[in-house]
């Protein structure tokens, strides 16, 4: 396999010990969500002013490597007109672009999916490039139901369609972000999380291998391993840290540059605590730090209100969660 110098670097900066990933990725109508928290209407000009809060915030780039932005957002700027990209750029933080689609029901597998937007995406990646990104993600979703649900089938069809995504990035120079995300709903125990997640990552690497996909320039987006949000018993940061741990060590080759997690609607205190009992465990083969998009923001949403007069305090409640969060990818919390 021939080595992609450029990959391995984009990767080593966006795994820089003590830092993590935002992911600010939310799709048009996935931002209204967030807007709602602060009753303001989905408009661009909102849209606009909320990101621009995240990436004017002071200090942040001590604590956040990269950031991953929605097409449309990498094709915004600020008010004075500097596209966020270079805003990123200029302060050491790596821009990324999410590029699936979403998804769309498996036909014949109940309450199954299966991520969308192969099409065209070496043209676009072409343009992402442009306009400044240099590392994607790629989300595909599996959910725990009953003792059938993820079936192997739905999951490998996921896996096929991560595994031609990252040959497309690294061709295109984008270091590819795998994220197979296990669903956090649902009442399913910790061990099911644990089948579940083992399972879809030994699928996921070795279909990434099958297909000649360069681990070492290469992120895992992993969800925690904990049980379901209705489970009758709730997961202690020692039992994800252990669980999560064990899960890596049975399907993560060494060679994959690195690990990053997704919050998956646990709360930012839960999200930041879990990291920081994973981090505790000592050094592992991978780098593992964190990549959360409710996690990071809910905070500074709070804390911002929707009003002017709180950008400043919304901006330091940004700076404050990410110190949290680069504390606890160090086991220091
Ligand atoms: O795809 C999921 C996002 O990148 C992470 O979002 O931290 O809110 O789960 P989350």
């Amino acid at each position: 396999m021939k080595k992609n110098t450029k990959l391995y670097e984009t990767a080593a900066a966006l795994l820089e010990t003590g830092k993590g990933i935002l992911a600010a990725d939310e799709s048009d109508s996935t931002a209204g969500k967030r807007l709602s928290m602060v009753h303001l209407p989905n408009e661009p000009e909102h849209r606009r002013n909320f990101r621009e809060l995240l990436f004017t915030a002071p200090d942040i780039e001590k604590y956040i490597s990269g950031v991953i932005l929605y097409d449309s957002t990498l094709r915004e700027a600020t008010k004075e007109s500097i596209p966020f990209a270079d805003v990123l750029t200029a302060r050491g933080i790596v821009p990324g672009i999410k590029v699936d689609l979403g998804t769309k029901d498996l036909e014949g597998f109940k309450g199954e999916v299966v991520s969308q937007g192969l099409d065209n995406l070496a043209e676009r990646f072409a343009e992402y490039y442009d306009l400044g990104a240099r590392f994607a993600k790629w989300r595909a979703v599996i959910t725990i139901d009953d003792e059938e649900t993820p079936t192997d089938a739905a999951i490998k069809m996921n896996c096929i369609m991560l595994a031609r995504y990252a040959q497309i990035a690294q061709a295109s120079n984008i270091v590819p972000i795998v994220e197979p995300e296990v669903i956090h709903e649902g009442d399913h125990s910790l061990e099911r999380a644990e089948m579940v997640t083992t399972r879809t990552l030994q699928i996921l690497f070795q279909t990434l291998i099958e297909y000649k996909v360069d681990l070492a320039g290469l992120i895992l987006k992993s969800s925690m391993v904990l049980a379901g949000n209705a489970h009758s018993e709730q997961t202690t940061p020692e039992e994800v840290a252990n669980a999560t741990l064990r899960t890596f060590h049975m399907s993560v080759p060494h060679t994959c540059a690195g690990i990053v997690f997704l919050s998956g609607g646990q709360t930012p205190e839960r999200s930041t605590d879990n990291l920081n009992a994973i981090a505790k465990l000592g050094e592992q083969p991978w780098p593992i730090t964190y990549s959360y998009s409710r996690a990071i923001e809910e905070p500074m949403l709070k804390a911002w209100g929707g009003k002017p007069e709180n950008e400043e305090a919304a901006k330091e409640a940004l700076r404050a969660t990410c110190e949290r969060n680069s504390l606890a990818s160090l086991g220091k919390l």
